[in-house]
C-alpha cells in the first residue's frame, strides 16, 4: 500500500474568496486529500496583520469555515479548524522567529507589496507573517502543501528553516512540498489582467466572490478587460483572454486547446458569455452547499471544535520534541 501523505493548507479569512482562491487552492484541497490525511486551517493569525473590524473578522472566519466544507472537504476524515483555537502554531512561530533571518523575511515579495498597500501599518507581524506560516505546515510532518503560485516563495522558506533547523539538532521536521495545479495556479484580476485576482482589490468587477450569484457572474465577465483583435487564443501577448481561456479550461474540465478550438472562429462576447455560464454553473453547487452551512452554524461549531482538539493533539507533539532539542526544560 502506499505511504498516506499528510496534506496541510491554509487559508486568511481576509474578505470574500474569489474564483482565484478557488481555482488555485481550495478546489484542490479534497481532490488531494485523497492521497492520505488533510489539515486545513482558516488561519485568523495571519489575518490581523492587517487591521479588521472583529465583528467582521469573526463573520469571515465562520465563512470561511463554511467555504472549506463546501468545497467537499470531508470534516469525518480531515481536520478543518480555526489557527487561533490551536496555540502551538504561535508558539513554534516564535521559536521559528530566531531561526529565520531578517534579511530572509525582508526579501519576500508578499511583505514588499503589502508594506506598500499597508504603508500607515508596516507592523512586526507583517514582516514575520512567514514563520507564523512555516510553523503551520511544520507542526504536522506535512508532505504536501496545496497552494497557488504566490505562496511558492513562503513555502521555499519554511522548507529553507527546517533545514536549517534540522542542520542544528537532526531530523526534527520533514521537509515539506507544495503542491501547486498546472493550470489555474495564478489567476489573474477581469479588470486588469496583469495583476492577481484579489479579494483585496478595491474594485469588485476585478474578482468574482464564489458565493456570488449568476446573474453578477455573468456581467462581470462580459465587462472582463480583454484586447481588441477578437482572436481566441492562448499567449503570453493575451493576458486577458489567457486568463479567460484557463478559467474556462478549469470550470468545463478541458484542456487549454479543446478551449482554444472549441471557440476558434467565434468572437470575444459569445466566448466571454459562454466562460461566464461555466463558472456560474461550476460554482452553484458549492454555493448551495455554503449556504446550507451558513444556517447550521452548530454543525460548523462542532467541526471546528473537534478539529481543534485533535490538531492540539497532534501539533503539541511536534511542539514538545523541538522545545527538548532546543534544551527547555520539561514542566
Ligand atoms: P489567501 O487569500 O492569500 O489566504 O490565499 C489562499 C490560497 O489561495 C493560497 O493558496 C493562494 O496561493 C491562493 N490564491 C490566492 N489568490 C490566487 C489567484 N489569483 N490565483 C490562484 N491562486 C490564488
Ligand atoms: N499565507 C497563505 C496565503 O496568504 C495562507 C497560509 C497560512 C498557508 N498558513 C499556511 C497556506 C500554511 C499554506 C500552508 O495564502
Amino acid at each position: 500500500m502506499e505511504e498516506q501523505k499528510i496534506i496541510f493548507s491554509g487559508i486568511q479569512p481576509s474578505g470574500t474568496i474569489t474564483l482565484g482562491n478557488y481555482i488555485g487552492a481550495v478546489r484542490n484541497w479534497p481532490l488531494v486529500s485523497e492521497l492520505g490525511f488533510g489539515i486545513f486551517s482558516v488561519v485568523d493569525m495571519h489575518a490581523i496583520t492587517v487591521r479588521n473590524t472583529p465583528a467582521d473578522l469573526r463573520a469571515r472566519t465562520l465563512s470561511t469555515l463554511a467555504v472549506i466544507l463546501a468545497s467537499g472537504v470531508d470534516p469525518e476524515k480531515n481536520l478543518v479548524f480555526i489557527q487561533s483555537h490551536v496555540p502551538a502554531h504561535a508558539e513554534l512561530a516564535w521559536i521559528l522567529n530566531c531561526y529565520t533571518m531578517f534579511g530572509e523575511l525582508g526579501r519576500m515579495t508578499q511583505f514588499k507589496d503589502k508594506s506598500k498597500q499597508h504603508a500607515d501599518n508596516i507592523n512586526a507581524g507583517l514582516f514575520t507573517y512567514p514563520t507564523l506560516m512555516a510553523a503551520d505546515i511544520l507542526l504536522y510532518n506535512t508532505d504536501l502543501v496545496p497552494v497557488g503560485v504566490d505562496q511558492k516563495q513562503h513555502l521555499e522558506l519554511a522548507r529553507n528553516i527546517a533545514i536549517r533547523f534540522n542542520g542544528i539538532y537532526g531530523d526534527v521536521f520533514k521537509i515539506p512540498e507544495g503542491h501547486i495545479p498546472q493550470l489555474g495556479a495564478k489567476i489573474m484580476s477581469l479588470s486588469s489582467p496583469d495583476k492577481k485576482m484579489s479579494k483585496s482589490d478595491p474594485n469588485p468587477k476585478s474578482y468574482i466572490s464564489i458565493t456570488e450569484g449568476k446573474d453578477s457572474i455573468i456581467k462581470k465577465f462580459k465587462s472582463a478587460v480583454t484586447d481588441s483583435d477578437n482572436k481566441i487564443e492562448f499567449s503570453d501577448t493575451k493576458p486577458g483572454i489567457s486568463n479567460l481561456l484557463t478559467i474556462y479550461s478549469v470550470m468545463t474540465g478541458c484542456t487549454v486547446q479543446e478551449a482554444v478550438s472549441r471557440f476558434d472562429g467565434r468572437g470575444y462576447g459569445e466566448f466571454k458569455l459562454a466562460v461566464g455560464e461555466a463558472v456560474a454553473d461550476g460554482l452553484e453547487p458549492l454555493r448551495q452547499k455554503y449556504e446550507y452551512f451558513m444556517q447550521n452554524k452548530d454543525y460548523l461549531e462542532k467541526i471546528y471544535t473537534e478539529s481543534a482538539d485533535k490538531a492540539c493533539r497532534l501539533s503539541y507533539r511536534m511542539l514538545s520534541k523541538v522545545q527538548k532539542k532546543i534544551g527547555f526544560i520539561k514542566k
